[in-house]
């Protein structure tokens, strides 16, 4: 993993400008992109204009599919795959569910999954598949917050096919050395699927240095646009060889054809690698929301924007430790761009029992600063719309809780 930058005066001055684009960050500090982004105005202008021409009935169908094509292409190039590798779905659960249940498997298989730390979007479709093909999930240990690389591989047996892990998880918010679990999958045999809705658009998302198989993702986070819009990696040489569940008109190859021509059914070859994943008309205004955003992520170079929001965490992080509370996990490598604070990881996906973060959160709160309780810590997570300003806003407003609730700060905060 690379070594995280700290920011210099070139990189603030390079997105200051960013900034102004995103209207709502000027409503008081937006540190909730783990839960969705703001939206760029730039994407909300794109998608107006395809709602006039839906309201006034001038869509261009053809301009429609041309957009389609030019987005994918460009998430191609953010994620480092070729265009064909890119399916559009809906979401992140229903690009691992198509996945997984086009896969060939034979009773008894079984996916490593590590559940205490990942989302119910990469649980869920794995356990579907018990009732209908036989396959088994073996659970891993997490380990202070870590999925255990070192335990996973020890997991790995002859009947795996699948090793699933998020690239960042929601909470505590590390990332996962997906690269090193990558390279010996591979070499095993074994398929490596991501979940990558925290990582994408903010920390580098390159699935071939990963060696991913296939990688989920969706738009309203790190691609600061819409819900309803997820992205399907599935690596050329493993979608072509997968049968998909779905066989829609959208996934087989009808040469120019208009897309209601219904070809020949029997005879129809399958679209190119994940495009035969892809089923019926897509989420267009989502589609034109997110290329307006990997345009400016591609414009930007995801390295720098990795560099930048992780900067920022990263200088987020160290004032909360010298604010004597407690970041989970401490500062190093496996840092993100969420930020968690308090000491003990819980499983209550959305509360806390503990009163000095409830307190802290409902004090950040009613300031204005906008941020989550994950799995019973505070999370504060970074994009490139955050500056400096709007950290020394929040620490300055901790100073102030402390100073206001001496009697707290003793519980797992500190
Ligand atoms: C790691 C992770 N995966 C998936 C999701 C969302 O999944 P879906 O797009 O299927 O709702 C989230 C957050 O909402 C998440 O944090």
């Amino acid at each position: 993993m690379r070594e995280m930058n700290v920011l210099d005066n070139e990189l603030l001055m390079r997105f200051a400008p960013v900034r102004s684009d995103f209207p709502g960050a000027e409503r008081g500090p937006y540190l909730d992109v783990a839960a969705r982004a703001l939206l760029y105005a730039r994407g909300r202008a794109a998608v107006d204009a395809y709602l006039d021409r839906s309201v006034a009935g001038t869509i261009d169908k053809q301009a429609l599919f041309e957009k389609v094509e030019q987005v994918r292409s460009d998430i191609a190039s953010l994620m480092r795959c070729e265009p064909d590798e890119i399916a559009f779905t809906s979401n992140v659960t229903d690009g691992l569910a198509r996945f997984g249940s086009s896969l060939p498997w034979t009773p008894g298989d079984n996916v490593i999954i590590c559940e205490e730390l990942e989302h119910p979007a990469n649980i869920y479709p794995w356990h579907g598949l018990r009732n209908r093909f036989g396959v088994e999930t073996k659970r891993i240990p997490s380990l202070n917050g870590h999925a255990p690389l070192q335990v996973i591989l020890d997991c790995i047996d002859e009947r795996t096919k699948v090793v699933t892990v998020a690239s960042v998880s929601f909470a505590p918010g590390f990332r996962f050395p997906v690269r090193d679990l990558g390279i010996e999958c591979r070499r095993r045999g074994v398929l490596l699927v991501v979940d990558a809705a925290q990582s994408i658009g903010v920390v580098e998302t390159d699935v071939r240095a990963w060696n991913a198989d296939a990688v989920a993702a969706s738009t309203q986070k790190g691609l600061f646009a819409l819900y309803g819009l997820g992205i399907l990696y599935v690596r050329k040489d493993v979608a072509e060889r997968m049968q998909p569940t779905a066989l829609s008109r959208f996934g087989v190859e009808l040469s120019d054809a208009h897309e209601a021509t219904t070809g020949d059914p029997r005879a129809s070859s399958l679209g190119a690698a994940a495009r035969r994943f892809e089923i019926g008309n897509y989420n267009y205004a989502g589609v034109i929301a997110a290329g307006e955003s990997v345009k400016l992520l591609l414009g930007l170079g995801p390295v720098t924007v990795e560099r930048y929001v992780l900067g920022l965490a990263r200088h987020f992080a160290l004032q909360v430790t010298a604010l004597d509370l407690s970041v989970y996990g401490g500062i190093g490598e496996h840092n993100s761009h969420i930020v968690t604070v308090g000491s003990s990881l819980g499983d209550d996906h959305d509360a806390t029992a503990d009163r000095d973060t409830a307190s802290l959160y409902e004090f950040l709160k009613a300031s204005g600063v906008r941020l989550s309780i994950r799995r019973n810590l505070l999370r504060f997570s970074f994009h490139l719309y955050n500056n400096i300003q709007d950290i020394e806003y929040v620490v300055g407003l901790i100073r102030e809780w402390q100073k206001r609730a001496p009697a707290l700060g003793a519980s797992q905060m500190a």
